[in-house]
């Protein structure tokens, strides 16, 4: 075991973080933790849908790892590194054991998610969020090692990494800012783990944005993340120490981010989580029709919002001529499998609860020239799509249902949203950092969303969480082991 004296410091307190932290201060290794805002979390404590794992206990079905490595190959359309696919499927269980018996969080209840062949996406049964049960827990954990040994851990708050530091080649430490009084310090450590997320966020500051430089046509979608998340990693470990960024004009847009009816042009959007898809939800376009199997990739489900939900015109909600817009329509029958996210969406103003007479209102209001449009034709949808629920056939595709879409049901307007970076600083299956000469940067190592190459060009819904304890828990052992 390592002498406490040798230290990591790892950067960025989300669950790739987080999940490094814990390890290593369990294993009695000394830890710096560095986190720019004022809070720990990041975007990890805001994920709605949950985490991947096969076989766990609380599947109900035939999964292998086998058939999660197809659906992630799949959906990454031969841009996965397979070393890491295997890593983070065949660990997958192990991630859910770990959460679930050693930190006892309750992740009983299962979904099937967009692209994933059986319901394999794990969150509580009760009330709360699966990223912020799975992240205050981890951070209660880690301040009882802390309390009990207060030189384990120092966490630095409001402290933005500014540098990364080396000697010889080597990576021995990092320079950050203090964000209230603009201080800066070094700190040493004998290994560098950078855990500070993507960049789905960074469209503020268009000189250095890494969206503009990669994907300006997506300057245009909102955000889902919170403004925090920013490439700092990638930028910084570019400049410092050469490092390869790859596949980074892989960013996900998902097809559903709520819009607030008071205010529809803010660029912060609240995530309308896949799991009301998951559960039964369907999408309308402002036509009043469906427009595309649900339960389909993201990538796919987005290409559809963009091509059938484009506003027309001019319209009483306000929404921007030119921006996508569908409608999620979630059964009655369908609210006890997920009762806590519909009732705090609700509580927020993104879903109402109706019939089919308010549904039309609102997409008259959408698209108010559009004549097809009535309670009978669009109470023939609604039946339509009853129909394939009996039948269990759709003509769109969809194999995976909820209830039908009776008298009562909820609904809200969604948009896409920029969400998740597949692409980030290019990484072996031990998490360490690769520089552009394909060679390892001696001491530093990249987890979570600021690595790349594990999800290829779409990342299926559930396997960001889990590929922060994956990795997270093998870049511990390395340096455990180094
Ligand atoms: P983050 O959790 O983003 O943490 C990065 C941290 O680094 C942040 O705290 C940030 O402030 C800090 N940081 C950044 N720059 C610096 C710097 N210069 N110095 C110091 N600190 C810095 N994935 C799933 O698998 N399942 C879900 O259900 C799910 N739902 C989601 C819902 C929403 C609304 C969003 C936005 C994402 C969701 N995701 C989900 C994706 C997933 O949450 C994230 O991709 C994942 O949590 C990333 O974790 P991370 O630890 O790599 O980064
Ligand atoms: C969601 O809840 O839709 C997000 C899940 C994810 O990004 O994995």
């Amino acid at each position: 075991m390592h002498s406490p004296t040798s230290q990591t410091i790892v950067v960025g307190s989300g669950l790739a973080g987080l999940t490094t932290t814990l390890q290593l201060i369990s294993h009695n290794h000394k830890v710096t933790l560095i986190e720019k805002t004022s809070k720990l979390g990041g975007n990890s404590i805001k994920a709605s849908s949950g985490i991947n794992g096969v076989p766990t206990i609380y599947q109900n079905n035939d999964d292998t790892v086998e058939v999660f490595k197809d659906d992630t190959l799949k959906s990454g359309k031969g841009l996965c590194n397979l070393a890491l696919v295997d890593e983070l499927t065949s660990r997958s269980r192990d991630a859910i054991e770990w959460l679930t018996q050693d930190l006892k969080i309750d992740l009983s209840s299962v979904t099937q998610l967009g692209g994933h062949s059986f319901a394999r996406t794990h969150k509580g049964a009760g009330k709360l969020p699966p990223g912020f049960a799975i992240v205050s827990t981890l951070v209660k954990r880690i301040e009882q090692i802390q309390e009990s040994n207060p030189d384990i851990l120092t966490i630095l708050k409001s402290s933005r990494l500014s540098k990364i530091l080396s000697e010889n080649g080597k990576v021995n430490g990092v320079q950050y800012q203090n964000e209230i009084t603009n201080d800066l310090k070094d700190e040493h450590g004998e290994n560098v783990v950078l855990a500070t997320g993507g960049f789905s966020a960074d469209t503020q500051n268009l000189d250095t944005s890494l969206l503009k430089q990669y994907r300006p046509d997506l300057l245009q979608f909102p955000s889902s993340n919170g403004e925090q998340t920013t490439g700092d990693g990638q930028k910084v470990a570019l400049r410092d120490v050469d490092a390869h960024l790859i596949q980074m004009d892989q960013i996900q847009v998902h097809p559903t981010g709520f819009i607030k009816l008071d205010n529809v042009e803010s660029h912060w959007k609240f995530l309308c989580g896949e799991l009301m898809r998951g559960i039964g939800g369907i999408l309308l376009s402002p036509a009043g029709k469906r427009f595309v199997n649900e339960l389909t990739t993201r990538d796919v489900v987005t290409d559809a919002v963009i091509k059938n939900c484009q506003v027309k015109q001019e319209n009483e909600m306000s929404l921007p001529v030119g921006t996508y817009v569908s409608v999620l329509v979630v059964s009655g029958d369908d609210y006890p499998k997920a009762a806590n996210h519909i009732d705090f969406y609700a509580s927020q103003g993104l879903l109402q609860k109706g019939t089919v007479e308010d549904l039309l209102k609102l997409l008259q209001k959408i698209n108010p020239e559009n004549e097809k449009l009535n309670v009978g034709s669009l109470q023939q949808v609604l039946d339509d799509y009853g129909n394939d629920v009996k039948t269990k056939q759709d003509p769109l595709g969809r194999s995976v249902f909820g209830g039908a879409i009776s008298s009562q049901f909820y609904f809200g307007l969604t948009t896409p949203v920029l969400h998740f970076a597949m692409g980030g600083i290019e990484v072996d299956s031990n998490a360490r950092a690769i520089n552009a000469q394909g060679k390892v940067i001696p001491n530093l190592y990249a987890v979570g969303e600021v690595s790349a190459g594990v999800h290829g060009a779409n990342r299926l819904g559930g396997s960001s969480l889990l590929e922060c304890v994956v990795f997270g828990k093998i870049v511990s052992q390395q340096i455990l082991n180094s």
